[in-house]
């Protein structure tokens, strides 16, 4: 397992690449209610050009392409890249992929909107909480919005199975999620930063944000019938995704 320190926080994705790509395709948590969320937070997304900030293996970015988006993601890990490539290539959507951050992307190249899915809350510290909505902000036409799906600050149930997951606290203050196989046993790990309401809207403001809006995530209704009632239990007393949508 990662020890929870800001490099391993940050080089983890490289070392999980295959067993995370995979588990983006089925995983209910984010099949049922972060993507269907940030698309529902993105609104009209038809011939709109869309930044995925933390894009991954590229799942969320070619939900956004078959939508009719022009998509450009980028991601730090190099690993996490060449997967979403590799599926460009499989699958020609027109996807641009960027190892890096904002500044591997041309600044005269704006966005109608940026997107991050399950990205924010991996940011080893608050400045670099800052400095990605610093990139966004920068990288938006005027008006222009960044839509988040992240880790709820106000989740309660560390220690407790919740979907597919626990989610505990380290000694170091920071928070760790162990994704689970049926069976329950650990199949990946990482280790994320424990940021508060606070520290995200002070970040957003900071990078020049002027309105920010926190929103209730719901389970899709496939999501609900193909799982049933039980497995989404107390989901929307303690939801462990929160959708935050900051504008310019
Ligand atoms: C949980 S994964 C989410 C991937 C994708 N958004 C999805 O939902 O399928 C988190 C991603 O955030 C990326 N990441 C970590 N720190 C980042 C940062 N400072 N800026 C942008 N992406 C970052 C990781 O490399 C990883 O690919």
């Amino acid at each position: 397992m990662d020890k929870p320190s800001g490099e391993s926080q940050i080089n983890q994705y490289n070392k999980l690449s295959a067993e995370y790509s995979a588990l983006t395709e089925i995983d209910p948590a984010k099949q049922f209610v972060q993507y269907p969320e940030a698309l529902r937070l993105l609104g009209d997304i038809d011939g709109k050009k869309i930044l995925d900030i933390g894009c991954g293996p590229g799942t969320f970015a070619r939900m956004l392409s078959r939508r009719g988006a022009d998509v450009v993601g980028y991601d730090p890990s190099i690993e996490q890249i060449k997967k979403a490539k590799q599926t460009e290539e499989q699958e020609k959507l027109g996807i641009k992929y960027f190892v890096g951050d904002r500044a591997s992307i041309s600044p005269e190249f704006k966005f109608d909107k940026a997107v991050s899915v399950m990205v924010l809350m991996y940011a080893t510290d608050k400045k670099k909480l800052q400095d990605i909505f610093a990139g966004a902000n920068e990288a938006l036409e005027e008006n222009g919005s960044f839509c988040s799906i992240t880790f709820n600050p106000t989740f309660k149930r560390f220690g407790e199975v919740t979907y597919n997951r626990r989610v505990v606290r380290t000694e170091d203050g920071k928070i760790r999620v162990d994704f689970l196989d049926e069976d329950s046993n650990v199949k990946i790990s990482a280790n994320f930063s424990d940021f508060s309401v606070s520290d995200y809207e002070t970040a957003a403001k900071e990078a020049g944000f002027s309105k920010i809006e926190w929103v209730k995530l719901e389970i899709v209704p496939e999501g609900k019938e193909k799982m049933g009632n039980d497995y989404w239990k107390d989901f929307e007393n303690d939801p462990p995704y929160i959708g935050l949508v900051a504008t310019k």
